[in-house]
């Protein structure tokens, strides 16, 4: 698909689903039964009993789309599947705050690592040198078992030895990394495969015996950084001035860095928009967690994976210096970076409709793109949560969507919805038998009104 002409749709969300659907075919250049792909019953019985064991039905989520978003210079949209309220509409709330520059991706080439575990080692020094003399030999062996992903430019690259332990229950213990480039694949059955394939020439090489022989899913290799600027104005809300909110979403993040307690709920809102694109597109969010939290405390201790500072002002050199004291900013910076281990082939893409559909939408035909996507969508999900919490707090925002989903829940249509969702948030009593009592009166009165 081509990107779409925009992806700045005003008042996206108070359209029905079918009026959303129809605009999305429109812009997105979709067939007319696109969303087919996503409709109950898209994922057929016998599809899913052949995809994993025991199953006994399919099990449905929420398929939305995030809009306003500008990915290094490319206006997407992006399919997010979740089931927490707000995720989709904070997050196109802080990409249209990033507006018009948008997210600036760099994504790393697709590196993944294989482990290859040597325990019992004879002499863990020379078993160390013997398998790095070897390791050019190695190389050239893994790179004839992939031909076809040599061919697209990929394939194992390098042959790295890690001596972990001198001795111990295991004896001496080392690690041979297979460094492989995956290209679009995410990579895993690639790599578990070649590492089968040479656990035992490697464990012969070092003079130990062959163990464990698995991908790792800290894949520091595979990583993608983004970046956006927002203005004071844009951060502005109808309580607090754009200034205020700057400084309280640096401290916000100063206060991520200085707390793992903070720094993990702090990743968790980034995930919240990462995850959501991992399962529209089909892929191993699971992986991606276990790599992102890892990458996280690399350090020693868990950290944050996005940072916010205030930017600085750019000043007119050829006017005196502002006073000491006077605020030298105007915008935000949001940086983060973070393993993510995706593919646009293979996997679940086979044969799950919807993951296809949501690939479609986003227009990401590679593995770097959907990267780049997920990594942005994270960025802003996060910016939209440090705002939220340095401001009015998240509940707010949080109950208006619960009191919307509620009022629907109870059978509110049409223009019932947002009246019962407002008297909902406004009592403050956000139930579900609140929704059906409020329905019922307000339905009652408009009957009495409508009638003659
Ligand atoms: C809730 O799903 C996510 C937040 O807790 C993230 C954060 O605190 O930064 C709001």
């Amino acid at each position: 698909m081509a990107s779409p002409r925009t992806s700045r749709l005003t008042g996206f969300y108070k359209l029905g689903v079918l009026e959303r659907r129809r605009r999305l075919l429109e812009l997105a250049g979709l067939p007319a039964d696109g969303f087919a792909a996503v409709d109950p019953g898209a994922l057929p019985l016998e599809v899913a009993d052949g995809m994993i064991e025991n199953v006994v039905g399919t099990y449905a989520l929420p398929f939305s789309v995030a809009v306003n978003f500008v990915v290094d210079d490319i206006e997407t949209l992006i399919p997010m599947v979740i089931e927490e309220p707000s995720v989709v509409a904070a997050s196109s709330n802080a990409a249209r705050m990033a507006r018009p520059r948008g997210f600036a991706t760099t994504v790393s080439a697709p590196v993944m690592i294989g482990q290859i575990q040597v325990t019992h080692v004879a002499d863990l020094e020379a078993g160390a040198a013997a398998l790095r003399t070897a390791a050019p030999e190695l190389l050239a062996e893994a790179r004839r078992l992939v031909p076809r992903l040599a061919e697209r430019g990929g394939g194992p690259v390098a042959l790295e030895v890690r001596p972990l332990a001198a001795a111990g229950p295991d004896g001496a213990v080392l690690v041979a990394h297979l460094h492989v480039d995956c290209r679009d694949a995410m990579g895993a059955n690639l790599i578990n495969t070649l590492c089968e394939a040479l656990a035992d020439k490697v464990a012969a090489h070092a003079g130990g015996r062959a163990g464990l022989r698995i991908l790792s899913n800290l894949t520091d290799g595979r990583t993608v950084t983004v970046r956006c600027t927002i203005d004071d104005a844009a951060l502005a809300s109808a309580d607090a001035a754009g200034p205020d909110v700057r400084r309280a979403v640096a401290a916000a993040s100063r206060f991520a860095e200085l707390d793992p307690y903070r720094a993990t709920t702090h990743n968790k809102g980034i995930m919240n928009g990462v995850d959501a694109v991992l399962l529209a597109t089909g892929q191993d969010w699971r992986a991606v967690e276990a790599g992102a939290h890892a990458f996280a405390a690399r350090s020693g201790s868990y950290r944050p994976l996005a940072v916010w500072r205030e930017r600085p002002r750019v000043t007119d050199s050829r006017r005196p210096a502002s006073e000491p004291g006077a605020d030298d900013s105007d915008g935000l910076d949001g940086e983060l970076t973070m393993p993510l281990a995706v593919g646009t082939v293979g996997g679940a893409l086979h044969v799950h409709p919807g993951a296809r559909l949501a690939l479609e939408l986003c227009g990401a035909h590679s593995a770097e793109r959907l990267a780049a996507l997920c990594a942005a969508a994270g960025l802003a999900t996060n910016l939209a949560a440090l705002r939220a919490l340095a401001t009015e707090g998240i509940q707010r925002g949080h109950m208006a969507l619960h009191a919307r989903g509620l009022a629907k829940a109870a059978g509110a249509t049409g223009e019932l919805v947002e009246r019962v969702a407002a008297e909902l948030a406004a009592s403050g009593d956000v139930k579900a038998d609140r929704a059906r009592e409020v329905l019922a009166r307000l339905s009652q009165s408009s009957v009495v009104k409508e009638s003659p």
